[in-house]
């Protein structure tokens, strides 16, 4: 496959067009607010502006894309405007899988070399995580961010009782920023019309079309908001020096 080998030097990042696409039309159900995650402020703005003013500052992201609920596509607009982000090309309508709201954006783009993904519910995240797994996804083709799974990890059935221990080692949790090439992505969204397939992030897609994807290290603190509890660790992150 196109990326098992190296394909360009990572000093070309600064030639490469990059578009981000921020998913952001999920319904948070879990966590039980009336008002989407993405949308909770925290630290005095939103959720999903935390990690739109990181990747607008990024110099080698070149413009974002946002899949949002039909509803809440102006909203979104107006935050955008209200919190000065500069590379935001268009917010897009997202569909009812994070995967198709990923797509939907994705077919927004016109032309361009490599695309970065990140939750809108990940407002932690660093600029240098984004440019390492820029590095990594330039140099090989396809990289996420992720970090090596440091519990025990037991599989339970429908009653919560453990059929069985999983061996730890080599396991990992996918983050976001996930990035690939353009092509490689199309080449999975092409494989996904033909054979509906059960994944919940674009790399899984991506490895499943037999495309090597790289790990690179996340952190503990570019966490999803997911649950209740995940807004008091989120205060708590902010809060830190
Ligand atoms: O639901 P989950 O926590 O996995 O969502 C991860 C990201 O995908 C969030 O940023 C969410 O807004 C987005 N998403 C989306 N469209 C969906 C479901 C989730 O854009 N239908």
């Amino acid at each position: 496959m196109q990326n098992q080998r190296k394909i360009t030097g990572v000093a070309s990042i600064s030639s490469m067009r990059i578009t981000a696409i921020v998913p952001a039309a999920g319904r948070g159900r879990r966590l039980g607010s009336s008002v989407p995650k993405q949308f909770i402020e925290i630290d005095g703005k939103p959720i999903l502006i935390h990690g739109l003013q990181t990747l607008d500052g990024v110099e080698e992201v070149g413009e974002i894309i946002i899949s949002a609920q039909a509803s809440e596509i102006n909203t979104i607009r107006k935050l955008v405007r209200d919190f000065h982000i500069k590379k935001v090309l268009d917010v897009v309508e997202g569909g009812e899988e994070r995967i198709q709201s990923v797509r939907n954006a994705f077919n927004r783009i016109g032309s361009t070399d490599y695309v970065l993904i990140h939750d809108s519910v990940r407002p932690f995240i660093t600029k240098g995580i984004i440019k390492d797994v820029l590095m990594s996804g330039i140099s090989y083709g396809a990289a996420i961010s992720a970090i090596p799974v440091t519990d025990t990890v037991k599989f339970a059935d429908n009653n919560g009782i453990i059929v069985k221990n999983i061996n730890r080692s080599g396991l990992w949790l996918a983050q976001t920023p996930q990035v690939f090439t353009y092509n490689i992505l199309a080449e999975a969204y092409k494989m996904y019309d033909t054979r509906r397939v059960d994944v919940t992030d674009e790399s899984g897609l991506v490895e499943l079309l037999g495309v090597k994807v790289r790990t690179v290290a996340g952190s503990i603190f570019n966490i999803k908001i997911t649950r209740e509890e995940d807004l008091v660790l989120a205060q708590l992150i902010a809060g830190m020096p």
